[in-house]
C-alpha cells in the first residue's frame, strides 16, 4: 500500500499560510477576503499540479476530482475536503489540514495508479468559520441555503455577503445553485486537527468522530437608557451593558451547573451603544454561543437561557431583545465510515479512541445528504483559534495516511 509524502504536504501548507500570514504568526483570511482570494486562485492551481480536475460552484466552493469536473449522480464520487478560511488571528491547520491532507491524498492516488471504482473528489467549502452564518459553503451544497435570506446577510462588520461576492466575481443570489444531487456523493470524511485537549491527554493519536455539536447563535440585546455618565445618580440608571454582563455571567453558572460536561458557553462579541466613558450605555449586545452534542439538551439549555434574559432584564428595568441568528443541529457521524476509519487506522498500527467533535465541522451538513464521517489529530495543548494552533508533524503525516486508507476502502 503507498503512502503520502510528508514533505509535499507540508510544502503546501506552508505555501498556504502565506496567504494573510500576520507579523507575529498565524494567519487572517476570511472567508471572500482578498487574501482568501488569492489562496483559491493558489489552490486551483496545486489541484491541477496534482493531475486533478478543478472547479469551483456557485457559492464559491472550489473542487478538485480524480478525472471529473462535476457531480453527476451517474458516477458518485467519495469526497473528502475542509476549509481554507479562517478566524481572525487564527492558526494555520484548523481547516488546511483537511484540504491540503486530501489533495495529498488524492495526488498519491493519482500518481501510484491505486486502484478505486469511484471518483475521488477534494472540497475546500467557503466561510466554515460563518462570516455569514455557518457552515455556509456545505450548507449551499447541501441544499440547506435559504435563499431569502441572501440578500440580508451581513458579516459583523456590516459587510453584505451580495457586495463580498460581487468583488470576487460572483452572484450571490446564485449560491443556492451550489445544491447538489445526493445521488452523487456516495460518501464524506474530513480529517482535521482536534482543537482540543482530549487525544494529547490519552496519548491516543488518531480520534474517530461519532458525532459533532450543534452550534446555537443568538444576539442578545439588553436595552436601557443613555444617560449623563456624571450627573445621573446612580439608583436611576438602566444601564444595558450591566445588563448584559449580568446575564452572561448567569447564563455561564446555568451551562455549566445544567449541561455538565457536555455543554459550552461563549460570549465572544460584546458590543455597547453609544460606547464612550460619559454616556450610561444605552444598549448592551451580545453575541451567545451555545454548544452540546446533544439537540435535546442544546434546546433545553437555550430555552432556559431565554427565560434567564428575561429575568435579568426585568430585574434591571430594561428592555430585551432576542434574536436567534444561526443554528446546527447536532450530528451523527455514519458507522460505516468509523468503521473504516477505524480499520485504517488498525492497520498502520495506530490505536485509535471514538470521540465526539466539540467544533462545527463542514462534515454535519454533508450528514444531511451522505454517509459522512470525520477523523482527528491530536493538537499540541490543545491549543486552536490562535496563533500558535499547531500539531506535530508526525502527527500530520498519521493522519494523512488514515485519510488515505479511508478513501480508497470507501471509494472501493
Ligand atoms: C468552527 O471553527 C467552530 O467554530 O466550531
Ligand atoms: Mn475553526
Ligand atoms: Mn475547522
Amino acid at each position: 500500500m503507498t503512502a503520502i509524502s510528508l514533505a509535499r504536504l507540508e510544502r503546501r501548507l506552508k505555501a498556504l499560510a502565506k496567504f494573510g500570514a500576520l507579523p507575529g504568526g498565524g494567519v487572517t483570511r476570511s472567508a471572500w477576503s482578498p487574501q482568501y482570494e488569492e489562496a483559491r486562485a493558489w489552490l486551483i492551481g496545486e489541484i491541477r499540479a496534482a493531475g486533478l480536475e478543478a472547479w469551483v460552484d456557485s457559492a464559491g466552493n472550489v473542487f478538485g476530482g480524480t478525472g471529473i469536473h462535476q457531480f453527476s449522480s451517474a458516477a458518485p464520487v467519495v469526497l473528502t475536503g475542509s476549509h481554507i478560511d479562517t478566524v481572525p488571528e487564527g492558526g494555520t491547520l484548523d481547516g488546511a489540514l483537511g484540504v491540503i491532507a486530501g489533495l495529498e491524498c488524492l495526488h498519491t492516488i493519482v500518481e501510484s495508479g491505486a486502484s478505486h471504482r469511484r471518483p475521488l473528489v477534494v472540497a475546500a467549502w467557503i466561510d466554515e468559520e460563518g462570516r455569514y452564518g455557518s457552515l455556509f459553503g456545505s450548507r449551499a451544497f447541501c441544499g440547506m441555503l435559504d435563499a431569502a435570506k441572501i440578500p440580508e446577510m451581513a458579516a459583523s462588520d456590516g459587510e453584505r455577503l451580495v457586495d463580498v461576492m460581487a468583488r470576487a466575481g460572483y452572484d450571490a443570489a446564485k449560491a443556492p445553485d451550489a445544491r447538489v444531487d445526493p445521488g452523487a456523493v456516495a460518501g464524506y470524511v474530513e480529517l482535521h486537527i482536534e482543537q482540543g485537549p482530549r487525544l494529547e491527554e490519552a496519548g491516543m493519536p488518531i480520534g474517530v468522530v461519532e458525532a459533532i455539536v450543534g452550534v446555537r447563535r443568538t444576539r442578545v440585546t439588553f436595552v436601557g437608557q443613555a444617560d449623563h455618565a456624571g450627573t445621573t445618580p446612580m439608583p436611576r440608571r438602566r444601564d444595558g451593558f450591566l445588563a448584559a454582563a449580568d446575564y452572561a455571567l448567569k447564563a455561564r453558572d446555568l451551562v455549566v451547573k445544567k449541561g455538565g460536561d457536555r455543554a459550552v458557553t461563549n460570549f465572544g462579541v460584546v458590543r455597547v451603544h453609544p460606547g464612550v466613558s460619559n454616556v450610561v450605555p444605552a444598549r448592551g449586545e451580545l453575541i451567545h454561543e451555545m454548544r452540546a452534542p446533544d439537540a435535546a439538551l442544546l434546546e433545553r439549555l437555550w430555552k432556559e437561557c431565554g427565560a434567564l434574559a428575561r429575568r435579568v432584564a426585568k430585574r434591571r428595568e430594561v428592555g430585551l431583545e432576542w434574536h436567534p441568528l444561526s443554528a446546527t443541529e447536532p450530528a451523527l457521524c455514519a458507522p460505516r465510515v468509523q468503521a473504516a476509519v477505524e480499520r485504517a487506522a488498525s492497520e498502520l498500527e495506530l490505536p485509535a479512541m471514538r470521540m465526539y467533535s466539540a467544533a462545527g465541522h463542514d462534515a454535519q451538513n454533508l450528514a444531511k445528504i451522505t454517509d459522512s464521517g470525520m477523523l482527528f489529530i491530536p493538537s499540541t495543548g490543545g491549543r486552536s483559534h490562535r496563533i500558535d494552533e499547531w500539531s506535530a508533524p508526525d502527527a500530520i503525516e498519521r493522519g494523512a495516511n488514515v485519510l488515505l486508507r479511508t478513501l480508497l476502502a470507501l471509494a472501493a
